[in-house]
């Protein structure tokens, strides 16, 4: 068998794995691979696509990059799907919305308010971006099983960063009416949070019969004073909780479902 086009990885090299770990950057993948498995390795880089093969508790796990956003996180899916891979956990970072989150606590996405574009070219905007149920309950096992504070509920997941999460320190500073007072109006609906990735993941993983689930740290929280810019400390602390998480989720999920 060829490489597969994007993630140039071939189903030998996945080594029967079903499960795959999913995160935004490619930096970040080695960290969390070695976190199950000190002997993980190497197995491919091609664009923004990074993946590491390791054994938890003797099954094969892939972790891989999805880079930023839906159409990168649909061909991660599409290519991974088509080497074997059925059950997707994003990991990855978010803005929280509401005031009561401290940073940086855990969220678990249930749903999310299809912001994206990539979405729509799976399935009309009325079709629900939904997680499995078995994924958010193993991702609450492990959130409690590690005494972590979380949150479970709505994200909203946006195409963009600046204008789709009403940032106004963008270049220009200019928002469109479409997205004018939209941050409010979510926290007033009860969202949590903010991320780029989850509209796309669930929707996609609905429509082709694949399982998905997303935790996210919150980095920033944007309407309380002060915790509205990006640390470096919290970035870091934020990527050893969600790894954790993640890991005894996958941990809870092996033990649950065929
Ligand atoms: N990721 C996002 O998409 N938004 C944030 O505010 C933080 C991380």
């Amino acid at each position: 068998m060829e490489r597969i086009y994007h993630l140039q990885l071939k189903k030998e090299m996945l080594k029967g794995a079903r499960f795959a770990l999913l995160t935004g950057n490619p930096q970040r993948v080695e960290k969390i691979a070695k976190f199950y498995d000190p002997r993980a390795r190497h197995i491919s880089t091609h664009r923004e696509f990074t993946s590491w093969l390791g054994y938890l508790d003797t099954v094969p796990v892939i972790t891989i990059s999805t880079g930023i956003g839906g159409p990168s996180t649909a061909i991660v899916i599409e290519e991974l799907a088509k080497l074997g891979i059925d059950t997707f956990i994003r990991l990855g970072t978010s803005g929280a919305i509401q005031k009561y989150i401290k940073l940086p606590d855990l969220i678990i996405t249930t749903g999310a308010i299809r912001l994206d574009g990539t979405s729509t070219h799976y399935a009309p905007i009325e079709y629900p971006a939904v997680a499995d149920h078995e994924i958010v309950s193993a991702l609450i096992h492990a959130a409690d099983a590690l005494s972590l504070p979380y949150h479970v509920g709505i994200t909203a997941s946006t195409d963009a960063f600046y204008p789709g999460q009403e940032r106004y320190e963008s270049f220009s500073g200019y928002i469109i009416k479409n997205f004018q007072g939209t941050l409010q109006e979510w926290q007033k609906l009860g969202v949590l949070n903010y991320e780029m990735e989850s509209a796309t993941l669930f929707t996609v993983c609905n429509v082709l019969k694949l399982r998905a689930g997303c935790i996210t740290c919150a980095i920033v929280n944007r309407v309380v004073k002060n915790k509205d810019q990006i640390q470096q400390k919290t970035l870091a602390l934020a990527e050893e909780i969600i790894a954790k998480a993640g890991i005894e989720a996958l941990r809870q999920l092996f033990s649950t479902i065929s």
